[in-house]
């Protein structure tokens, strides 16, 4: 057991022997893991694991059938609607259906979480959602819907959405899926830029060990609803745990 009194200031999501089951489904079977200030933890698993389930716990989408989950020492679960409404605010998500709305322009969707939240001018959204699209690579898509679009472009557009206001905590799901080798690697790059110079502190969903070699510090597998394996990336990439070594494959010792 770590001293909670100094742990509880540094880490900022914890999760402690969670159990989450849909039906008769049983997903989390009692999965506990902690994410300190400015760290960046990947979550690696097969489909159907639990991995965009974890996520949506964080975010207060889901509620745990028992077990904590734990966002700057509070538990989720608990926070009154407000509570999570400014939680939320300083929270950014990147959905793995990137999730845009269709009859937004994709200007318009980027404004929205910066309309809803702050008390920027029309000319300083602008601003900022020029220099986020330029960020990822799609500097003229603002005025495009997003069906005329590619996914992967959509992809983007989450991205920079999820990013527009600069938050304390990412929430990256799949990020790297639809997204060419190039084009993946430059968000990758990005990623990892923001963890470096924002401090923010991230969880990343990814199958592509590219993806979790430059992003991630450390990273859990999930496997039986547990986090069966958490280590420091390196180590990760090196498996000895048979499920884990199955799971990666030989790409993991050329990574
Ligand atoms: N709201 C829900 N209601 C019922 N079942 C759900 C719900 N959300 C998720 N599930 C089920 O929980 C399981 C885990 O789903 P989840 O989306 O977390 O998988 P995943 O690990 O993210 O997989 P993938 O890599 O394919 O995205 C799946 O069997 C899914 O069908
Ligand atoms: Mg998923």
């Amino acid at each position: 057991m770590t001293d909670l009194k100094s742990s509880s200031e540094d880490i900022i999501i914890r999760f402690k022997d969670v159990y989450k089951s849909f039906g008769r489904h049983d997903i989390l079977k009692g999965i506990s893991f902690e994410v300190p200030r400015g760290q960046v933890l990947g979550l690696m698993g097969g489909s159907g694991t639990g991995k965009s389930v974890t996520l949506r716990h964080v975010i207060g989408l889901l509620k745990p059938d028992s077990g904590r989950v734990e966002v700057e020492g509070r538990n989720v679960p608990d926070l009154t609607k407000h509570e999570l409404a400014d939680l939320r605010k300083r929270m950014g998500y990147v959905f793995q259906e990137g999730a845009l709305i269709n009859w937004l322009t994709v200007a318009e969707n980027l404004a929205l979480p910066l309309q809803e939240n702050t008390k920027l001018s029309k000319s300083e959204i602008d601003d900022l959602i020029a220099e986020k699209l330029k960020m990822v690579h799609i500097p003229d898509a603002g005025e495009k819907l997003p069906s005329e679009i590619s996914g992967g472009m959509k992809k983007r557009v989450g991205l920079a959405r999820a990013l527009i206001t600069d938050p304390d905590i990412i929430l990256y799901d799949e990020p790297n899926a639809g997204l060419d080798p190039q084009i993946a690697r430059s968000i990758n790059e990005l990623m990892r830029e923001i963890a470096d110079q924002h401090h923010a502190t991230a969880l990343v969903v990814e199958h592509r060990l590219e993806c979790i070699e430059t992003v991630c510090d450390e990273v859990v597998f999930l496997y039986g609803g547990k986090a069966l394996v958490h280590e420091k990336t390196a180590d990760f990439l090196r498996p000895t745990h048979p499920q884990l070594i199955e799971f990666l494959g030989p790409e993991a010792r050329n990574a």
